[in-house]
């Protein structure tokens, strides 16, 4: 693998390409994207912040980079969790923030077809004005871009019912690390003509090509929602109506858990009170469905099952300011924690949902034994937990060795119970370094021999998996 230097002649030709004012050596430029939200140690130096407006310029920037053999990092808003977008080995990142257009809404087809720097929020409510829905919502829905939901295969809170963003796209446009532009899919709700490539970049984060046009499919806006914050004493009890709840009503969009210290942390964040702050166990659901009637005696029935189980209280938020109040106090975790401690790891893992009571008693049980003070939440409809251990007092160089030692456990743990690494924040740099533990030689070297093929000089988004698996092993 080669890396050379940008230099100064290049910048000027790339300059050429995009304009004046949107290529930049600016220190502060580089520092701004040199990393993403993963924490501080992982921060990356770009040589080189480019902001190209069109394809045909991310196809004129990618061929230089590719003749010179020079790193590119692309790059939405930065809202990553786990370094996917920190340009490892210098070079440029290649920032797609000014293509931010929606293209087209395709009533008939029920498609929207965006540039991938549109903001995740700003294309819902554009599908939701023409009465169409696209559900996939994460926590920074307000500031993310939809290529880097595409880059992770982003899932977010209501994946129980409406799936990942892979479920949804259904064509895009790409540049190849080599600088072609390809069109992958279309508007065709069915077509199996050749290999799914399409799905294959979607959560490659960013290391096999530039997404520059995608097309969502959509679908019909439910008339009704409906919120439900539950508090428990006991996780187990929770969990284990959470699964036969999903058994038996369609109607169940999201199933979020937050843990008393996730709970107290964004209460603090926020400057606002959740009822029963106390607990050990909140839940928040979501129910949706075409039929008002419906939903209402689909949450008679939860709210029934759910105090009959154990829950202290059902509390239903069936207006605006109540729901918006509830999903800000969830969404904001992994940003109180953040600010709230000088080290915290937001981690991924995903189990069976089954297993997340044994999961969780794991998480208890590990914590103890290693000193560490871990908050947990996440979406345990999806088996999908964020334990977020965080530092106390430790110095960085204590924190980084009791953190390391506490993720490999849980790793282990992971596995034991058929989970795996990270559910929808990627491999990125955080979690290269363990993927032998879930990927056999064969098929990481079947990975490798893909990334081989689409990037021959490793270029795009170098330094992550699968080359740098390979290169450790
Ligand atoms: C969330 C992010 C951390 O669930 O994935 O809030
Ligand atoms: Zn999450």
């Amino acid at each position: 693998m080669t890396n050379n230097p940008v230099t100064p002649e290049l910048v000027q030709r790339i300059e050429q390409i995009v304009g004046e004012g949107y290529a930049s050596t600016a220190p502060d430029d580089l520092e701004k994207y040199g990393l993403d939200e993963i924490e501080e140690r992982y921060r990356g130096a770009p040589e080189l912040v480019v902001k190209p407006r069109t394809t045909q310029e991310v196809a004129a920037i990618v061929t230089l980079a590719n003749k010179h053999r020079i790193p590119v990092t692309p790059r939405g808003a930065g809202t990553g969790l786990s370094g996917g977008a920190v340009p490892v080995l210098k070079g440029i990142v290649l920032s797609l923030e000014r293509m931010d257009q929606i293209l087209e809404l395709d009533l008939d087809n029920m498609m929207i077809t965006v540039e991938p720097g549109v903001i995740l929020a700003d294309m819902m409510r554009a599908a939701e004005a023409k009465g169409l829905f696209y559900p996939i919502d994460v926590s920074t829905l307000d500031s993310c871009q939809v290529g880097g939901t595409i880059a992770e295969n982003a899932g977010g809170a209501r994946a129980v019912k409406y799936g990942l963003t892979g479920d949804w796209v259904y064509g895009m446009e790409l540049v190849t690390p080599t600088g072609e532009i390809i069109e992958l899919g279309g508007k065709r709700i069915k077509d199996v003509t050749g290999y799914n490539l399409i799905q294959l970049v979607v959560g490659s984060e960013g290391t096999l090509g530039v997404v520059t046009r995608i097309t969502f499919r959509l679908t019909v806006k439910p008339r009704c929602s409906l919120d439900l914050l539950v508090p428990f004493d006991e996780l187990d009890d929770a969990v284990s109506l959470i699964l036969e709840l999903l058994r038996r009503e369609q109607s169940l969009v999201a199933m979020e858990f937050m843990d008393d210290l996730s709970v107290q942390a964004t209460e603090r964040y926020l400057n606002i009170s959740l009822p029963h702050h106390d607990s050990r166990a909140h839940l928040l659901l979501q129910l949706d469905g075409m039929d008002e009637d419906g939903v209402w005696r689909a949450a008679e029935r939860i709210y029934e099952r759910l105090r009959e189980g154990g829950a202290k209280e059902v509390y239903a938020a069936d207006n605006r300011l109540t729901r918006e109040k509830l999903w800000r106090a969830r969404r904001n975790i992994a940003e109180a924690l953040k600010a709230q401690n000088t080290y915290v790891s937001v981690e991924d893992i995903v189990v069976p949902r089954a297993k997340i009571p044994e999961m969780a008693r794991n998480l208890l049980e590990l914590s103890q034994r290693h000193g560490l003070v871990v908050p947990i939440y996440g979406h345990i409809g999806d088996g999908n937990l964020h334990p977020t251990p965080v530092s106390g007092d430790r110095d960085e160089g204590t924190w980084a060795r009791d953190l390391d030692a506490f993720v490999g456990e849980m790793f282990h743990v992971v596995r034991a119970l058929g989970g795996n690494l990270t559910a929808e924040h990627g491999v990125g740099l955080k979690r290269t370094k363990y993927l032998p533990l879930t990927l056999d030689a064969a098929t990481l070297s079947l990975m490798a021999g893909l990334k081989r093929v689409w990037d021959p000089n490793e270029i795009m988004n170098p330094g992550k998996f699968p080359s740098a698996v390979e290169v450790a092993a």
